[in-house]
């Protein structure tokens, strides 16, 4: 059994740090965000490859969900280590150094290990010891949760620069016998750096979610509630995927209008939509109700499948380095996932 990642400085060796902003510290307006990374398996499933496996078609998967291909992480790969390199690169791009950051919030589902959290593995691999570092499990919102949260601490004062990671493994939870799930997903990570600023970043962000919808969309075991005989112990994502479809897009519906509205802002003013990578038919269905005609959403699915909290930061950071995202832009990002959550943020990149 691997107790300690073998990449990882052994504890203790890393150099002491700042301390964090204190409540007397200058508050600043906004969160900006000033630099993207994200990180991707190597291994490549196709539909084709799904053929060999589950009574599908390359044509059913691409009609029904836009997705082609997605990328699966290798034996020992873990959440942790995507999450690292995302991060990594997204510091990287914001000419930050790890010892600076004071906050690190991610959004997972498919943490490493039960504890210490992915957020602190990610911390101390990159040498950011001693800030805040946490997790959020919002399911597939977990990365705009996490932007949401540290959005709060900045707004507060509490944070100065801080790092926003969503990163998941989910195919570790896939049945590969069940075809209704198994095409949908992949894995992958994003992470963003915010820096607080006085010019504009994120104008609003929302976190929702309904309890109610657990039957929907869930995994059945854990820790407390025990595992069972069955394979993987019973870990498997358990969904009613018509019924998701429907509430998705009407909860995502509902959310852009409120959004919009909190932000003070019209349909016309944002320049990109950046929604969550699920199914193609959600995205356009949310295009739809916003007037955006689709070269001004950023599609990911069709190469990366739904990468669950991945999947937003992956799009944004697809999205900055092709050069389509321009500095001054507006950006809605949304997400959507199991609880249901459901949660939006609407910047100035
Ligand atoms: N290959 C071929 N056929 C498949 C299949 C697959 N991978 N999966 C299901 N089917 C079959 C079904 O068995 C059904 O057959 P039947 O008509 O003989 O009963 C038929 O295809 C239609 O199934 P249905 O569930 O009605 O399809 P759909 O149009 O709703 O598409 C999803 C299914 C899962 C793609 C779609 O409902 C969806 O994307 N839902 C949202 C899921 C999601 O995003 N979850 C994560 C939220 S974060």
């Amino acid at each position: 059994m691997r107790l300690w990642h073998p990449a990882f400085p052994a504890p203790g060796q890393t150099p002491p740090r700042a301390n964090p902003p204190s409540h007397g510290d200058t508050v600043l307006k906004y969160a900006r965000i000033i630099g993207t990374g994200s990180a991707l398996p190597e291994k490549v499933l196709t539909n084709a490859d799904l053929e060999k496996i589950v009574d599908t078609s390359d044509e059913w998967i691409r009609t029904r969900t836009g997705i082609t291909e997605r990328h699966i992480a290798a034996d020992g790969e873990t959440t942790g280590d995507l999450a690292f390199l995302a991060a990594q690169r997204a510091l990287e791009a914001a000419g930050v150094k790890a010892s600076e950051i004071d906050l690190i919030v991610l959004g997972t589902t498919t943490p490493d290990i039960i504890f210490p959290s992915t957020a602190c593995l990610v911390q101390h691999r990159l040498g950011a010891n001693g800030c805040a570092a946490f997790d959020v499990n919002a399911a597939c919102s977990g990365f705009v949760y996490a932007l949401g949260v540290a959005n709060a601490f900045m707004r507060s004062g509490q944070s100065k620069k801080a790092l926003v990671i969503g990163a998941e493994t989910l195919t570790r939870m896939v049945d590969w016998t069940e075809r209704e799930t198994c095409v949908l997903f992949g894995d992958g990570a994003g992470a963003v750096v915010l820096e607080a600023s006085d010019e504009p970043g994120i104008f609003t962000t929302r976190m929702r979610a309904d309890g109610g919808f657990k039957h929907l969309l869930f995994n059945p075991v854990g820790v407390s509630a025990g595992f069972t005989d069955e394979p993987n112990h019973g870990v498997r994502i358990n969904m009613l995927g018509r019924e998701v479809f429907k509430v998705a897009v009407k909860t995502l519906d509902s959310l852009v209008g409120e959004t919009l509205e909190d932000a003070g802002m019209k349909e016309e003013e944002i320049d990109w939509l950046i929604p969550h990578q699920a199914n193609l038919r959600i995205i356009e269905a949310t295009a739809k109700r916003l007037n955006m005609s689709m070269d001004r959403v950023i599609v990911t699915v069709d190469k990366h499948a739904n990468t669950s909290s991945g999947s937003v930061p992956l799009a944004l950071d697809y999205a900055v380095r092709s050069g389509k995202v321009q500095r001054g832009q507006n950006l809605l990002l949304e997400a959507f996932g199991g609880g249901f959550t459901w949660a939006s943020a609407l910047l100035r990149y």
